[in-house]
């Protein structure tokens, strides 16, 4: 009678346990996301890098009230900076934070990484050659009129990271950015400039800390944003936002054989409840999953303008189905049982 009531109460505890180790699978859209201690994820408008078999997730880490400056004349919504979080993950769905990795500089008022200054969309890249990690993020002065790219270095992919300083790529804007590593080991910073309406796609020099000099301008005045960047089976693809703030607008894919172009735009990929507003949502990531075949995860940000820590993700596999790309809305999915042919 004893026996069977101690193995009743641990069969009993069994899903609770289950629940706080690292076994889930399963990603639910707009929901709080929790890190393995319990906390909400804060990596916003961010990007991953795979690193010897462990992903690591860099993000704004935006903490505290959400203010509009006095002198706003636009929506320019921002928190102070914080610095840029990470958090790492063996699976893509369980996250552990290791800390604000390139932190805000609080002591020197006209520093890129002043709290009163604006730090968007960083990304970090492994470059083999130099065995650096090496992050691009969008660093703004408080007026938001700066319009530059901050490079910052990295011994270890969970930091400290070195800030190195800021400039204007090819001396053109740089504003939403993403930064994108080809097969031969070539890297590419992908930037909104001219005002937001041109796309720059800058080659980066061996070392990625500056760019190269070659460039090229896409979607010549048509106000792309958010650039997410993927390749498969040896064509490069882009996700893009329109240009509407933090409000949400509808997504296109672009696609080019090369990756400094040129890129075409080939329509939007969403697909079902709210497709035309990307789900409420702002592109700014894609993440393919080792060891799984043509699993693409298309990350985006759902914005909550008047209170940026409380922005939610939104993360959907992209389905490669017959030959078709279409990312389909799906509240919750696991991530062991889709494929880029769901
Ligand atoms: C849209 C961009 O994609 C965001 O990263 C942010 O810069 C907002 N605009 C600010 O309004």
């Amino acid at each position: 009678m004893r026996t069977i009531s101690v193995f009743t109460l641990l069969l009993l505890w069994l899903p609770i346990f289950a629940q706080g180790n690292t076994s889930a699978k399963t990603v639910t859209n707009g929901e709080v996301w929790l890190d393995t201690s319990g906390n909400p994820i804060n990596a916003h408008g961010g990007g991953i890098l795979y690193h010897d078999g462990k992903y690591y997730w860099y993000g704004e880490y935006k903490k505290g009230k959400t203010i509009l400056p006095e002198w706003a004349t636009w929506e320019c919504y921002r928190t102070d900076v914080t610095g840029v979080g990470c958090y790492s993950s063996p699976d893509m769905v369980n996250w552990t934070f290791e800390g604000i990795v390139l932190p805000a500089v609080k002591d020197n008022p006209s520093h890129d990484l002043h709290p009163s200054k604006v730090l968007e969309r960083p990304k970090v890249v492994y470059n083999a050659k130099t065995g650096k990690f090496v992050m691009w993020a969008h660093v703004e002065s408080a007026d938001y009129s700066k319009a530059a790219a901050g490079v910052a270095v990295s011994d270890s992919p969970t930091g400290p990271f070195e800030y190195l300083g800021s400039f204007r790529p090819n001396d053109a804007m740089s504003r939403d950015q993403t930064v994108f590593v080809d097969d031969d080991g070539k890297a590419y910073q992908f930037a909104s400039s001219e005002n937001n309406q041109t796309l720059y796609i800058n080659e980066l020099t061996d070392d990625y800390l500056r760019p190269t000099g070659r460039f090229t301008r896409n979607f010549i005045g048509m106000s792309r944003e958010a650039p997410a960047v993927f390749k498969k089976d040896g064509k490069y693809y882009m996700i893009s936002s329109g240009c509407t703030g933090w409000d949400p607008n509808n997504a296109e894919l672009a696609m080019a054989d090369s990756i400094m172009g040129p890129w075409k735009l080939v329509g939007d990929p969403c697909t079902g409840k709210d497709a035309d507003k990307t789900f409420y949502a702002q592109s700014t990531y894609v993440q393919p999953v080792y060891g799984k075949k043509d699993l693409f995860i298309a990350m985006f940000d759902r914005w909550n303008k008047t209170d940026l820590e409380n922005s939610r993700y939104v993360w959907l596999p992209i389905s490669f189905k017959d030959g078709k790309i279409t990312i389909p809305w799906r509240e919750t999915w696991s991530i062991d049982e889709i494929s880029g042919q769901n």
